[in-house]
């Protein structure tokens, strides 16, 4: 019996030592230390011997057993080892290859100019505040002396927001101006800000009309201003956003809040003056329009114009960046078309 387990554990180590893969490692635990491997019925076949031998070939037994195991164990992890060694040669990492650029956001060309414009008057201790997208027609109209059978109504085609308050008419605000109205009214001069926001007019899109667009007003009220403060703060203005060069002119307007009503214009950017398409052969292009806040108005808010002067100025938006870059359709901005957004 004794020579029966010498033999066996031999042979089993001798076999286990060629062995090479998981699955013949599987096959030699079954065959050796299964339940139906010889070992197994050596230890089951002990209670039929005598005293004396079940000892000795017990204890031998049970020492192959335990032997055989921890070979398996050995087997097992080196396996397992040179398994994980091919792999890792096989798929090596290239530490040197670029990662992939995650894709990087960017502000709106119009969100852009904003800031732009924000940073050159609040440069000028200009403060920025905002009001409603929808407005009281107090506001956008009445306040600023455009009363209901007013003629400059029809020159921005209003969309009106239906209210069950009847008195009160509602509207998308058709200008920022709206917000100069709410200014004059709720703060105390003195008084610089400027005023960015969305404006809707009830208008179809082509390549110069959207319904939504933006303006920024500006509102300056203190003792003593004169039109030279507008005209100095609108140059300094069309200095820093068109460069140094550009030459800017400011000829009669007329708004219903200001008087005197004034335009600012600039050299075309395309022709320098000398008059082309863009330009309708003007070789002006205008970029605002501004002016001494209507007495009435500054009145009607709650400030004696006796006693403050006032000037105002109202600037569209897209236009700007319409003329730096040569865009010929303003729908573009409005498009969410990223080839088109990408570029700013
Ligand atoms: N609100 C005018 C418009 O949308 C522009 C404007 C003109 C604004 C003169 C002003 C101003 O503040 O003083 O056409």
């Amino acid at each position: 019996m004794l020579q029966q387990l010498e033999e066996l554990k031999s042979k089993a180590l001798r076999e286990l030592e060629s062995i090479d893969n998981i699955k013949e490692l599987d096959s030699w635990r079954v065959h050796y230390l299964g339940k139906k491997s010889s070992l197994t019925t050596i230890l089951r076949g002990l209670a039929t011997l005598s005293l004396n031998e079940r000892k000795t070939v017990g204890a031998r037994a049970n020492q192959v057993k335990t032997n055989l195991e921890d070979s398996l164990g050995q087997k097992e992890q080196a396996l397992r080892e040179a398994q994980l060694a091919a792999g890792t040669e096989k798929e090596v990492i290239d530490i040197s290859l670029p990662g992939r650029p995650l894709p990087i956001g960017r502000l709106h060309p119009i969100t852009q100019t904003l800031n732009e414009i924000g940073d050159i008057f609040t440069s000028m201790g200009f403060q920025i505040v905002e009001g409603p997208d929808v407005e009281w027609d107090y506001y956008n109209f009445e306040a600023l002396n455009i009363p209901k059978e007013h003629p400059a109504r029809d020159t921005m085609s209003t969309s009106w927001v239906e209210t069950n308050r009847g008195e009160r008419p509602m509207l998308l605000r058709t200008h920022t101006t709206a917000v100069t109205a709410r200014v004059i009214e709720g703060m105390e001069p003195p008084i610089r800000v400027i005023e960015p926001g969305k404006v809707y007019r009830y208008e179809a899109s082509d390549a110069t009309h959207v319904p939504m667009f933006h303006q920024i007003d500006g509102l300056a009220v203190d003792k003593g201003i004169t039109m030279a403060d507008l005209k100095g703060t609108l140059y300094e203005f069309a200095r820093r956003f068109f460069g140094e060069e550009r030459k800017v002119r400011f000829r009669c307007d007329y708004f219903p809040f200001v008087e005197p009503g004034v335009e600012m214009a600039i050299e075309c950017l395309v022709c320098n003056g000398k008059g082309c398409r863009l330009c309708g052969n003007s070789g002006w292009i205008e970029i605002l329009g501004a002016g001494m806040t209507h007495p009435q108005v500054l009145e009607r808010g709650g400030i004696d114009p006796e006693v403050y002067q006032s000037f105002a100025f109202g600037i569209g938006i897209e236009r700007l960046p319409m003329l730096r870059y040569g865009i010929d359709d303003v729908r573009l901005f409005f498009s969410s078309d990223l080839r088109f957004l990408r570029q700013f």
